[in-house]
């Protein structure tokens, strides 16, 4: 029997978009059972929309604290967030983050540490802003019964892709405005590159399957690479380019995961995801596909996940885990074929590709695609070598 905890005392690390965004969701809300007492940054001296007595720059100071008895990490660095989340577990305090690297990384150690010392770590905010993915996936979806989490889990490069495509903007300015509006991870590469999708993958899948795959094994590829080409092509083939993040269960007790663009025909619910929104479907053997839909990024939708990890503290809420016991989880397999587009326009590049089923080709003076089927486990091994290359690729599934 679990008794629930009376009042929760939060040290926050971090104050960027997230934590101040948490901050303002709180106000709005007034919880009367929970309050940031202490707040962690790594610049004193910046101007804050809080009391100066509310900061501190030394970690010791929350953690010295005995009336804190929630941690709330918001911090951008994975490898401190990583370091703080250990600490407070291993000194008993509970922790809601909303670090996905870091979690992307860590989890299957972090879900013994949570074990081993009887404490929570919640971290919903992780994945999707204010969809509540993980919780549902946890709590609701029946692991014999799911077959596939597949959708839009980065805001920025959805947001991108909408402006490119409804509007005409350029990448570059969409891609500043998207900056400037707080979607954007410090460094973009991570969204326009696919890395913050593959990170949220990562995680959903736990709670989806309950196996951990590390980030290195799976295939990820971003959007900005994209050129006017793969914008026509679009266009003329009546799709639109999303960056997709999918894991989905095939025969044998075992699932796929990857990261890359595709080209979506209209009648799919994704198509319709614009801006920094996210869309999640979700599949299963009896009830067919669900739709989940919201906003991904952001500081007020990201602080509201937030707060619901909180208030769930006042509940004693934590992960089962109940995925990764009983029945054998599924096994990762990257033993898939599909069909790819690549625009490419050194030869060298395209044999890279181990093409097979060939149903369209196009050459011209200032580039060339190919169209036919590759392997998944041909797209891991070639990856590195992608990479800066004068290419794109995009999945495009056959009607
Ligand atoms: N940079 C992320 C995105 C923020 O654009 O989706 C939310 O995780």
């Amino acid at each position: 029997m679990t008794h629930p905890t009376p009042h929760l005392n939060i040290g926050l690390f971090g104050f960027g978009t997230v934590g101040e965004g948490l901050h303002e969701v709180f106000e709005k809300v007034r919880i009367k059972d929970a309050e940031i007492r202490r707040i962690c940054v790594r610049d004193l001296s910046k101007p804050r929309s809080l009391p100066a007595p509310m900061f501190t720059d030394n970690p010791d100071d929350i953690f010295a604290d005995p009336a804190i008895n929630l941690i709330v990490e918001l911090i951008d660095d994975a490898e401190s967030s990583y370091k703080l989340v250990r600490r407070a577990l291993e000194a008993g305090i509970p922790v809601v983050t909303g670090n996905k690297k870091m979690l992307a990384y860590h989890l299957e150690e972090l879900i013994e540490l949570q074990a081993r010392t009887s404490t929570a770590l919640l971290y919903d905010a992780s994945a999707c802003g204010s969809i509540p993915v993980i919780r549902n996936l946890e709590e609701y979806y029946d692991n014999d019964l799911l077959i596939s989490v597949k959708g839009i889990l980065n805001g920025s490069s959805n947001f991108i892709l909408s402006k490119i495509f409804n509007e005409s903007m350029s990448y570059d300015k969409a891609l500043r405005l998207a900056q400037e509006l707080g979607f954007a991870e410090s460094n973009p590469t991570f969204d326009v590159d696919g890395y913050d999708s593959l990170f949220k993958l990562v995680i959903i899948t736990v709670h989806a399957f309950g196996s951990y795959v590390s980030p290195d094994r799976v295939f990820n590829y971003g959007i900005s690479t994209m050129n006017d080409a793969d914008i026509r092509f679009a266009n003329e083939k009546r799709r639109r380019i999303k960056l997709v993040a999918q894991v989905e269960k095939i025969e044998g007790n075992r699932f796929i995961m990857c990261v890359m663009p595709q080209f979506i025909t209209k009648d799919k619910y994704i198509y319709s995801v614009e801006d920094e929104f996210n869309g999640v479907v979700i599949k299963g053997e009896c009830y067919g596909k669900q739709f989940m839909f919201g906003r991904g990024a952001g500081g007020h939708p990201t602080g509201s996940s937030v707060l619901s990890d909180i208030t769930a503290r006042l509940h004693d809420y934590k992960y089962e885990y109940k995925k990764r016991h009983g029945s054998t989880p599924p096994r990762y397999t990257d033993e898939l074929s599909f069909q790819l587009y690549l625009r490419y326009t050194d030869e060298a590049d395209r044999e890279l590709f181990r093409f097979t089923d060939i149903t369209e080709r196009y050459w011209s003076n200032d580039h060339k695609y190919v169209i036919g089927k590759v392997s998944l486990r041909n797209l891991v091994e070639i990856q590195e070598r992608l990479r800066g290359k004068d290419l794109f690729l995009a999945a495009y599934p056959e009607n």
